[in-house]
């Protein structure tokens, strides 16, 4: 089972909370309100992985293998949540518990392999985010624990995509749909206009897509045949809704 290698490695890979922050360093003259609203926002959107590990847990229910990956996920998301959580408290800015139900943020739901698509480009999505405000925060210990964060959704995308090629491998047919969807998500729409009914969402200028899409489909699928290998043509909506 992949689980088998994964706990492994993302034990080692494991911080400790206690140890590895120094809470009593923080300096909090050196943050803007505006930075404690990012702290906010950001450990708050960390409880997303309650109804994510809830919808993993029903739509892979027959999958043991996957389900066992995502108690060690959520561990780890909650871990996020936590550490932030500490962190406010220590600036004087903590979250009521009775505050955290509301401040939940829960995906929609969607079939299990969109679901697990979407993961692994959030997770990559997450781990961006967080270097940029590692490095730019102005607070030490908050960059210490942005750099913690941002290595962590990038452990967690590099499973994630681990799990998608398998999913991949057993269910060839399902390999359009995902690179669709990661189309969508590279390209800056939330969500694809198909499920939806609405319009698509401006695209993004991203002259690199293609060289990623390339990546993505390697990823999947890696003895397939990459045709474009050096002449990239320019990019054009109508190609590229015909993938
Ligand atoms: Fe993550």
């Amino acid at each position: 089972m992949l689980y088998d290698q994964l706990f492994v490695s993302m034990e080692r890979a494991r911080w400790d909370l206690s140890r590895d922050i120094d809470f009593d360093a923080i300096e909090p003259a050196r943050l803007t309100p505006r930075w404690i609203d990012t702290v906010r926002e950001v450990c708050a959107f960390q409880l997303a992985s309650l109804r994510a590990s809830e919808m993993f847990l029903g739509g892979f229910r027959t999958d043991v293998d996957f389900c066992s990956f995502v108690s060690v996920w959520f561990y780890e998301e909650m871990e996020h949540h936590l550490v932030l959580r500490k962190y406010l408290e220590h600036l004087g800015e903590a979250l009521e518990e009775t505050e955290l139900p509301r401040l939940r943020v829960s995906p929609d739901e969607a079939p299990a392999i969109d679901a697990l698509t979407l993961r692994f480009f959030g997770e990559q999505r997450l781990a961006q985010r967080y270097a940029a405000l590692a490095a730019t925060v102005p607070e030490r210990v908050l960059g210490r624990i942005f750099t913690i964060l941002a290595a962590g959704e990038g452990r967690h995308a590099a499973a994630y995509a681990t799990y998608l090629r398998r999913a991949v491998e057993r269910h060839p047919a399902a390999l359009p749909g995902v690179l669709r969807l990661g189309l969508w998500t590279m390209r800056g729409a939330d969500e694809p206009a198909a499920d939806t009914g609405r319009a698509p969402a401006p695209l993004r200028e991203d002259r690199h897509y293609i060289r990623r899409m390339q990546g993505l489909y390697r990823l999947l699928a890696p003895d397939a045949t990459i045709v474009v290998e050096e002449e990239l043509p320019a990019l054009r909506p109508a190609a590229a809704g015909a993938l």
